[in-house]
């Protein structure tokens, strides 16, 4: 079966007060359709860089300075940002390490989830929205209650 995703060779640069620092330094991998592939590495080693740099979500100062990231035969560092937009969060997505940071404290969860579905799905009404949201939550056995998605934020049950 064909690459669905090959990470060729990738070098990302952040500028820093003490000028340029390397954090990925030529990885490659290649990734098939269907398939599972875990990068492990000591803390620090640039996981999470070599992951926000095919989502394109570098901080301001960090950016891919070589190599190549073919997804479906296109090099996704030379998209543009509204390109990127459309793949990010639909289909590229990244689940983010840490809850308590990653999801907006003022926002419900109910909202963020929607997010995705109402930026690349086409429906027009709030209701089919929320059917598709249940719908995505219950294909992958989670069940709740309608107060999950319209009063709990990440920080409701901080004391
Ligand atoms: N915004 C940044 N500016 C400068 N250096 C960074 C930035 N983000 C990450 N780094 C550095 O890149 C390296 C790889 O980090 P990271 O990918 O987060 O490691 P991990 O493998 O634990 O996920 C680390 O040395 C980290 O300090
Ligand atoms: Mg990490």
């Amino acid at each position: 079966m064909a690459d669905l995703l090959k990470v060729d060779k990738i070098k990302t640069i952040f500028k820093t007060e003490k000028g340029d620092v390397t954090s990925v330094e030529e990885v490659s991998f290649d990734l098939k359709e269907g398939e599972t592939l875990c990068i492990v590495g000591e803390s620090g080693c640039g996981k999470s860089v070599t992951s926000l740099s095919i989502m394109r979500l570098l901080s301001k100062n960090g950016r891919v300075s070589g190599g190549s990231i073919l997804y479906g035969g296109r090099d996704l560092t030379k998209l543009s940002e509204a390109e990127m937009r459309r793949i990010r969060g639909n289909e590229i997505s990244m689940i983010f390490q840490e809850p308590m940071t990653s999801l907006n404290p003022v926002l419900t969860i109910g909202d963020q989830m929607t997010e995705g579905i109402r930026l690349h799905m086409k429906y027009d009404t709030k209701k089919e929205r929320r059917t598709m949201r249940l719908k995505c939550l219950r294909k992958w056995a989670f069940r709740v209650r309608k107060a999950f998605f319209t009063s709990i934020r990440m920080h409701s049950r901080a004391g």
